[in-house]
């Protein structure tokens, strides 16, 4: 499942999700822009990071040269890290009325840990609520990509490839099924788009099916005051 039953939270929460080279931080920073500037305060963040002791962890988890990693570490890396944002970052913002936009949340890592190392969806999906106290997003873009495509967009300009991007396409072909599957799972707190498509067109999109959603989340708190049901 990949939004919660209830989100008593006044603010919208937006993550993308996608493979790697698929355009997230590129889309999040546009819609980001465009909420700005229509006067809404916005957190533009990403994972893992967007605390100090997350963008450590970052480092440990994605630079070469930390010796082997296991599975289960990786997983509580990603976890940690987002327990973190969670609970620096995230929920204060949500709770202030203000618009989060992730590059990045718990779908990465149940479609990463869970189906690309492994370790199963449904313990990796058990760990990361309980290490965000249940938080899913109100809406998840996901940017599909195809992991050919993928790997030429993301070494285009000879850009170094991270631990995770440098697993075989095998691995990404995995991760981009399972990402496209949980959203079947979903649907109604999915926006999957190709991200084939122009960015102009991409953006335009996105921010039509956010913009419905912050209409139907201001309807909710209209509606029940003092008890704001999350999008479903
Ligand atoms: P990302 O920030 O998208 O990479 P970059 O900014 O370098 O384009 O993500 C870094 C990598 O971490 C990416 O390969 C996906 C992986 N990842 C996981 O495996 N699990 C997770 O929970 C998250 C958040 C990311």
């Amino acid at each position: 499942m990949i939004s919660s039953a209830e989100t008593p939270l006044p603010g919208l929460f937006v993550a993308f999700e996608g493979g790697d080279g698929a355009g997230k931080s590129t889309q999040a920073r546009i819609l980001a822009d465009s909420l700005r500037a229509a006067g809404h305060e916005v957190l533009l963040t990403r994972e893992p990071g967007g605390t100090p002791i997350g963008e450590k962890l970052r480092g440990l988890v994605l630079e070469h040269g930390h010796g082997e990693v296991g599975a289960r570490t990786e997983a509580l890396i990603f976890a940690a890290s987002r327990a973190a944002h969670v609970e620096q970052s995230i929920r204060p913002a949500l709770e202030r009325g203000g618009v989060v936009v992730t590059d990045r949340y718990i779908g990465s890592s149940i479609v990463y840990q869970g189906v690309g190392r492994g370790l199963g969806a449904d313990a990796v999906r058990d760990l990361n609520v309980w290490a965000t106290d249940g938080l899913w997003p109100d809406l998840t873009v996901l940017l599909d990509v195809d992991e050919a495509e993928g790997r030429s967009r993301r070494t285009a300009g000879d850009a170094a490839e991270d631990r995770l991007e440098s697993e075989p396409d095998e691995f990404h072909r995995d991760v981009r099924a399972a990402f496209l599957e949980l959203a079947e799972t979903r649907p109604g707190a999915y926006l999957v788009l190709d991200a084939r498509q122009e960015p102009g067109e991409l953006a335009e999109a996105i921010l039509s099916a956010v913009t419905s959603a912050l209409e139907a989340r201001s309807a909710a708190v209209r509606a029940h005051p003092g008890r704001v049901e999350a999008r479903p």
